[in-house]
């Protein structure tokens, strides 16, 4: 039937619409049919293809009315479908069959409400039945916990369909901003050696797990009195070396001994190694796990941030960006936290920490005026379904200047409403970590809007963040959001070898194991910035959706790696 479908509808579909990459059935996305003005769809003749999303049976079986939906917009296309054109009008009308049907266009009946156009099949192909019985999603209203289950059917819903929209629309956005205010991207490292936050949230990445698995690693190991025997052999031959000396034996024969002896010294060396292989895992002597011979030859890790991998091309070609996954393994069971998300981090060099600022608010505000011109049916729905207000805060986002504020100053305007009766459940005083009640109080209550919070106290932050003149706090900046709290963590980057050194050394962190990014300081530093946004808060942000697991496709957190 597809050939057929495709010879007979050459020429008769909208101008263009036809979907490039469907030749199959040549088909129109229903967005497409949905956008074009009713002069130019009525009485066109095309094909659709996509998932049964309801199915009503009409005059006793003889009529069927189909919501069509193929992912390409949030709205459903009418499908009239007659016995005559369809024999088995019963096993179409099921949720989720996905069918291909060739249509006219034509203007609803008056009594339609809503809807601009419709289409009666002159074909249909019913492409993969849905057995109403068992599909999991057959039911119209699922909860988003249940759908969190069954993982790999959710896109078929219209929440998480328009979730991928938006999430599709955002990622192209944030390219289209870096790209046009020319910035660089780069791919920074999944696995890494080196801890960015200093928080040791990593996840290891080893094969020593698996290897000690394997039988052949459990039956190498050396047992203790193998190891006795061979020392009392090393012991022996030393000894009868030594009389052979003090009886004057010949030279040739003691060389002959102590060569002997050094084959059974290094036999012993090796046998003492092998005896520490612990469980299939090689120790060091100290008993420590010996990861010189792990995958990467020492231990490794999880990025939870491209940031210091970003810098050394920063360092170079002056703005960059990095766009991608990220991994933490707090033990967070939160709304707001994903063991795996995405990060958006650029850097700019030759930047201080306003122009990181100015940088952070206007791509805020660009990926919000994007979303109004390119996703509105999807914001439409999210409002309707989920948070009346998400359209108006993205336009305010839009349209309004961030409000600005130095952490000395949060601290007090929290101070003064905990004063004027305000309950927070965490004490607010100089030095503590915001929070995620008092971002959102300042961010929703107070400033009514999104405001960059800066100059932080050094010792909740982290160590490459540059130490301002009162060596009390740094130069960092957080951006705090109605509905999430921090959406953006940023900072001047530390540019002083010593003082980054110092700094280093404050947090705990060996500065020679980081010696790769002070060179970075040692060889034409440059005062630079950046940050790092989690790309779903700023989805969270922008639809209003409740929970941070229903935007990303397959979430991950503690005890759940579903698929
Ligand atoms: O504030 P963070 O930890 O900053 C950094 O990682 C810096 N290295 C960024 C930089 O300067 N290049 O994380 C940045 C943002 C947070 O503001 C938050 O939006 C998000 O990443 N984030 C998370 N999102 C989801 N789940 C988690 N567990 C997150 N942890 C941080
Ligand atoms: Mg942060």
């Amino acid at each position: 039937m597809a050939d057929a479908l495709a010879s007979t509808l050459d020429g008769l579909t909208l101008d263009g619409a036809r979907h490039r990459y469907s030749k199959i059935y040549d088909r129109v996305p229903i967005e497409k049919v949905l956008a074009t003005a009713e002069k130019d769809a009525i009485g066109r003749t095309i094909v659709v293809g996509g998932w049964v999303k309801t199915g009503r049976e009409a005059e006793r079986g003889a009529l069927l009315f189909l919501a069509v939906n193929d992912g390409s917009g949030p709205g459903n296309l009418q499908v009239v479908v007659k016995s005559e054109t369809y024999a088995e009008l019963g096993e179409l009308k099921t949720t989720g069959t996905s069918v291909v049907i060739e249509g006219e266009l034509r203007a609803p009946p008056e009594s339609a409400k809503g809807q601009a156009i419709e289409m009666h099949a002159t074909r249909v192909l019913m492409v993969g039945k849905c057995d109403g019985a068992t599909y999991p999603i057959a039911k119209k209203k699922q909860t988003l916990e249940f759908l969190r289950e069954k993982i790999h059917l959710r896109p078929r819903t219209n929440t998480i369909a328009s979730v991928a929209r938006v999430r599709s629309a955002l990622a192209y956005a944030t390219h289209t901003f870096f790209n046009q205010n020319g910035f660089l991207y780069v791919h920074t490292p999944c696995v890494t050696q080196s801890d960015c936050e200093g928080a040791g949230e990593m996840f290891q990445v080893t094969t020593l797990l698996s290897e000690a698995e394997k039988p052949e690693a459990l039956e190498a190991t050396v047992k203790p009195e193998e190891v006795e025997a061979k020392r009392a052999e090393v012991s022996a031959c030393g000894g009868e070396i030594k009389s052979m000396k003090e009886s004057g034996a010949d030279s040739k024969e003691v060389k002959k001994a102590v060569k002997t002896l050094d084959k059974l010294k290094q036999e012993l060396s090796q046998m003492e190694s092998a005896a520490r292989k612990i469980g299939g895992i090689q120790r060091a002597e100290d008993g420590s796990i010996d990861y010189s011979r792990d995958f990467f030859g020492g231990k490794s890790y999880l990025t939870v941030s491209g940031q210091l991998q970003v810098e050394t091309y920063a360092c170079a070609l002056s703005n960059v960006y990095t766009f991608g996954p990220t991994f933490r393994a707090e033990n967070s069971n939160t709304t707001r936290h994903l063991a795996e998300f995405w990060m958006i981090e650029p850097e700019l060099a030759f930047a201080d920490l306003n122009d990181d600022m100015q940088c952070a608010e206007d791509y805020v505000r660009f990926c919000c005026n994007y979303l109004l011109e390119n996703c509105y049916g999807d914001l439409e729905f999210f409002a309707k379904m989920y948070d009346s207000t998400c359209i108006d805060r993205v336009k305010e986002i839009a349209t309004t200047p961030f409000g600005r504020v130095s952490y000395t100053e949060a601290i007090d305007l929290l101070e003064k409403a905990v004063a004027d009766g305000k309950e927070f459940v965490y004490p607010v005083s100089w030095g503590i970590d915001l929070a995620t009640e008092h971002e959102r109080w300042l961010a929703e209550e107070h400033f009514k809007k999104p405001v960059i919070v800066y100059n932080y106290p050094k010792d909740i932050k982290a160590f490459y963040m540059r130490l301002n003149d009162d060596n009390k706090t740094v130069a960092a900046m957080d951006v705090l959001v109605p509905k999430v709290g921090e959406l953006i963590g940023g900072s001047q980057r530390e540019e002083r070898l010593d003082v980054l050194e110092r700094r280093m050394v404050e947090c705990d962190l060996v500065p020679e194991e980081y010696s790769w990014y002070l060179d970075l300081r040692r060889y034409g530093t440059v005062t630079h910035a950046g940050f790092g946004l989690g790309f779903e808060r700023l989805i969270l942000l922008c639809t209003g959706m409740e929970n941070i697991r229903d935007v990303i496709p397959y979430p991950r957190w503690p005890n759940n790696c579903i698929s």
